[in-house]
């Protein structure tokens, strides 16, 4: 009875949390955790990214604790800090949970005293340390966990060198540690955690340019290919994916809006098949324009549409589609629009379908979905238009998800208040999974 009462009791305070948590970043003050005398323009951290084969989430592998233990997190892109299940094994020297009211708790926003009944103290289980709520994105689930602090080590890019990078430490990260229950959904079963990466002071990419004293800028290449790494980039970097490849001349930029959760939103003012509008009702799509319409989620797996906007879509695109020889066939779940026949595969997008274009705040700013990005193998000889129906009332008509993220370079630079992203890189024969972590590159 006590402990759901003080579940409801900080649930009902979140809102306030939020809002406390904006002043703070408004009134401009910075994480001042731990910095490190780092030399500014010359330092940008990578992190691997693996593609799961079965659940199609990206996990990044952090190494944490003393001593250093590599840990799978799903990527949670509006995530606002690295979630970790302190029930499993978690042994570490290092480990170490500010008290309430302290400076750190501050910084996460949580002014929560936690008490755990255990006698035996552990990690997540400790009197007078700072309670937080954790949301999983996948089942909307929240859970208590206790604000604590420990190792990260993450690995430097340095494209000079022929060795890879060496790994530098963050001896004091700031995390949630969450009970087992957060890991809940369809999840890879070895998966530990979350990262978040949202724009709050204690995201990975906020702790990480705080502590090195770099702007708050992050990019994500994510691989198409199963069971294989994309990139993570921190800080300034150059986007050379290969050798001959450098992209950081070929990003286009929108505005990047947060929504009222904290999410990622990008103006999407038009849609467009074979380069025509599709005629949709715009009345829901308005409704979260003034934060730009459209979410960005790397835990949505295909990017949701709003129903109205599914069902013009899938039409539109069927249509085009058969026109050039796609023969449709039943549909199968989640996809709502299916087919046992494809045109003859065009170059570097291998699949030629109908062209989907996002169309941004002018025309000169289109996201272009290829085949590559739209169409997907349901089952042997069955492909669907890789678009699933977000329902009639949903948190963003349009939420933009890994499958169409996959092979572009997406840029999020928050000291700018902008989205970046290149068109796809098969269009210069190039995969993230060809980003080498081993040599130079
Ligand atoms: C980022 O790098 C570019 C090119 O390497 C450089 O011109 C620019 O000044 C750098 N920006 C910051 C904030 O360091
Ligand atoms: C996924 O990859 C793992 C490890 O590489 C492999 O053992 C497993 O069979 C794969 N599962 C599927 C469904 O392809
Ligand atoms: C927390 O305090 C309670 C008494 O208020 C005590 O019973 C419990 O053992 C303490 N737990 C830990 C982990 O110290
Ligand atoms: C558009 O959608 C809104 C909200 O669902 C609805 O009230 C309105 O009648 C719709 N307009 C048209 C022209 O269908």
């Amino acid at each position: 009875m006590a402990s759901s009462f003080n579940l409801h009791f900080l649930l009902a305070f979140s809102t306030i949390l939020v809002l406390f948590l904006f002043g703070f970043e408004t009134a401009g003050t910075v994480s001042a955790v731990n910095r490190a005398p780092f030399s500014q323009s010359a330092t940008v951290l990578i992190l691997p990214v693996l593609k799961d084969n079965t659940t199609s989430l990206h996990i990044v592998n952090i190494r944490k604790r003393t001593p250093l233990t590599s840990i799978p997190f799903v990527v949670d892109l509006n995530g606002r800090f690295l979630s970790v299940n302190c029930d499993k094994d978690y042994f570490s020297s290092t480990y170490n949970a500010p008290i309430c009211r302290s400076t750190q708790c501050s910084l996460v926003g949580t002014h929560f005293c936690q008490k755990c009944s255990s006698s035996q103290a552990r990690p997540g289980c400790h009197n007078n340390t700072c309670a937080i709520i954790t949301t999983n994105p996948l089942n909307r689930q929240h859970v208590v966990g206790e604000i604590a602090q420990d190792v990260v080590a993450i690995q430097t890019l340095n494209y000079q060198a022929s060795n890879p990078g060496r790994f530098v430490v963050l001896r004091r990260f700031l995390f949630a540690c969450v009970p087992s229950s957060f890991l809940q959904g369809p999840l890879p079963k070895y998966v530990q955690g979350m990262a978040g990466f949202d724009h709050h002071p204690v995201s990975l990419p906020r702790q990480i340019a705080s502590h090195f004293g770099f702007q708050p800028k992050f990019a994500m290449c994510l691989s198409s290919m199963n069971n294989q790494n994309g990139v993570i980039f921190f800080g300034n970097a150059t986007y050379r994916i290969t050798p001959e490849n450098d992209f950081s001349q070929a990003l286009r930029y929108t505005p990047l809006f947060i929504g009222s959760r904290g999410e990622y939103f990008i103006p999407v003012k038009a849609i467009r098949i074979n380069r025509k509008q599709i005629q949709f009702n715009t009345t829901l799509h308005s409704k979260t324009m003034r934060t730009g319409g459209t979410m960005i989620s790397t835990t949505s797996p295909y990017t949701a549409l709003e129903h109205n906007i599914f069902q013009v879509v899938t039409q539109v695109f069927a249509k085009e589609f058969s026109a050039i020889g796609a023969s449709q066939t039943n549909a199968v779940s989640p996809f709502g629009v299916c087919f046992n026949k494809l045109p003859p595969p065009v170059p570097k997008v291998t699949i030629g379908a109908p062209i989907i274009d996002f169309v941004m705040q002018n025309r000169d700013v289109t996201w272009s979905i290829y085949g590559s990005n739209s169409i997907i193998q349901a089952r042997p000889g069955t492909w669907c238009l890789a678009f699933v129906n977000g329902g009639y009332n949903p948190r963003a008509s349009i939420v933009l998800g890994a499958y169409q993220l996959e092979d572009h370079i997406v840029e999020f630079d928050l000291a700018r208040s902008r989205f970046g992203f290149t068109e796809t890189l098969l269009s210069k024969y190039t995969r993230c999974s060809q980003f080498n972590f081993n040599s130079t590159t």
